[in-house]
């Protein structure tokens, strides 16, 4: 019999923190992401609070959404706030010429989103209009979220219903400039970029902790992220153009963060089926992944250059792994289901990230609802839980957590020419004091038996949960929503070591005592 494999975690170690907003998501006005996944509607016969639906709001407050990007994606560089405010029955009905032609009739705006960023618990990054907008614009829209309701705008914000300010935490300055939003040179960009930096700004007193107009200075600061567009490919003309220019900032702007985007897809336009495929595509689609490793380290060299001491963070917010649109759903809706592979993606992807918390300290996964590798689909009032939803429950712990040395060979799973790390893992000393480890399988026909330790101490107890599957192409259904659910875990402790076997194509999570 195979020798297991020998994992060894030094619990008494310093590391980075692993960030909680890596834990964030995308929902962009597309397809049925915002319109039937989110809003239904005050009126809907759909279970809802001020038309935001329930069931997903409970299912996303149970997995601590660190913040919301909306409204796009290459949306918000035609999105035009104003058109979203004010008595729904008078905004504006558009096109979404981004998305499929589909009416945009403007029912979730500003107020809506806040709503429903309030209801789950999370945080708002508002990504503004860079391409078809105006700074202007861009900066009329941040005072009317942010704005104190003597002002005109906050006064608008409060005839509307909201007489707060809202919490802006994160403020995205464009989208894929270098794209859709606006095919522009990364010189021209970061010309702009710098005009956005220094006028939209954040009114917002007692978040941004600056002076009050009333006297005296607000404590309890807490400032807005500006993100820069940067590199969505191994090219680094923006990483360059961007961090140049952030090494050479002045008093007057200043950005917090540069984006990255990278989607799991093998080529563009994205082919794969998201059922009723194979091994071939399982290993190729993870094989795809991986590229995500070379473009971090390709990205945070050039960043390293202007900042080695890490000041800016390297903010991925876009990811995913993107795939064939469902048969008979519509063009430009990026409907497609989620299975056993996603949910192994999204782990190796996650673990990617916390190995270079350092640098990596935000992302998105593209998308929340209904749209690319989303943790919810919904189908009028019907609801599933997807693959990846269950991953990133069982990822909770390590928010915020202190990342461990971990070390183990992770040996080798072939399919024809792809050839795969077999195993990976992460380790963590949670807030609590906790030991967690996460463990993932590849092989999706060999199960993984591993025999741990903790340097210097023995294990006291292990417990968690598994997520695996009996087919690489297990989805969950509306008729069978629990096929691929986390289950408890087989782990034993024996004379200071724990043991335990990895089913193939799983995902194991552990709490561990030493
Ligand atoms: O997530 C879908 C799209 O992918 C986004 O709108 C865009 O930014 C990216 O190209």
């Amino acid at each position: 019999q195979e020798l297991p494999v020998k994992v060894t975690i030094v619990a008494d170690a310093t590391g980075p923190r692993i960030d909680r907003n890596i834990f964030g998501q995308f929902a962009e006005n597309l397809g049925t992401g915002i319109y039937g996944g989110v809003w239904v509607g005050e009126d809907s016969s759909i279970p809802n609070v001020r038309g935001i639906r329930t069931d997903v709001v409970a299912a996303l407050k149970a997995l601590k959404v660190a913040s919301v990007r909306w409204p796009g994606g290459c949306f918000a560089d035609e999105y035009h706030w104003r058109d979203g405010i004010g008595p729904r029955s008078k905004r504006s009905v558009t096109v979404n010429g981004s998305w499929g032609n589909a009416l945009e009739r403007n029912d979730f705006g500003t107020d809506e989103f806040f709503d429903f960023v309030e209801q789950i618990g999370s945080e708002a990054y508002i990504s503004v209009n860079m391409g078809s907008g105006s700074v202007k614009e861009a900066a009329d829209w941040l005072a009317y979220m942010t704005a104190d309701p003597r002002t005109t705008a906050g006064a608008e914000r409060a005839a509307n219903g909201h007489p707060e300010p809202y919490r802006v935490k994160f403020l995205g300055i464009g989208n894929e400039s270098w794209s859709c939003g606006g095919a522009y040179r990364a010189e021209y960009y970061v010309d702009e970029m710098k005009r956005y930096a220094r006028f939209v700004r954040n009114l917002n007193l007692k978040q941004q902790g600056t002076d009050n107009p009333a006297g005296g200075s607000v404590a309890g600061s807490d400032p807005m992220q500006r993100i820069a567009v940067g590199p969505g490919t191994p090219g680094t003309d923006y990483t360059e153009a961007v961090m140049r220019a952030w090494k050479g900032h002045d008093w007057s702007w200043n950005i917090e963060g540069l984006s990255m985007h990278q989607y799991t897809w093998v080529a563009w336009p994205p082919a794969y089926a998201s059922t009723g495929f194979g091994e071939r595509e399982y290993a190729t689609l993870i094989k795809d992944t991986l590229k995500m490793e070379d473009m971090i380290a390709i990205h945070s060299a050039v960043m390293d250059k202007y900042d080695p001491e890490k000041k800016v963070p390297l903010v991925i917010d876009e990811w995913g792994v993107w795939l064939a649109k469902l048969p008979g759903s519509r063009d430009g809706f990026l409907h497609q289901q989620n299975s056993i592979r996603d949910a192994i993606i999204a782990s190796i992807n996650l673990n990617m990230f916390a190995r270079h918390a350092e640098r990596v300290r935000m992302t998105a996964i593209a998308q929340m609802v209904n749209v690319l590798q989303a943790m919810i689909l919904t189908d009028g009032p019907k609801m599933v839980l997807t693959p990846t939803y269950h991953l990133f429950k069982m990822y909770l712990p390590f928010q915020d957590a202190t990342r461990l040395p971990i070390s183990f060979d992770a040996g080798t799973y072939r399919y024809g020419d792809v050839s795969l790390p077999r195993i990976d893992a992460i380790a963590a000393r949670a807030a609590d004091g906790k030991l967690w480890i996460a463990l993932t399988n590849i092989d999706p026909n060999e199960p993984a038996r591993i025999d741990a330790q903790i340097d210097g101490t023995r294990f006291q107890n292990a417990s968690g949960t598994v997520l695996t599957a009996d087919q690489v192409d297990a989805v969950n259904t509306y008729n069978r929503p629990n096929a691929v659910i986390p289950k408890p875990a087989a782990a034993r402790v024996t004379d200071g070591r724990m043991t335990l076997t990895l089913p193939p194509k799983s995902v194991t999570v552990l709490a561990v005592t030493p």
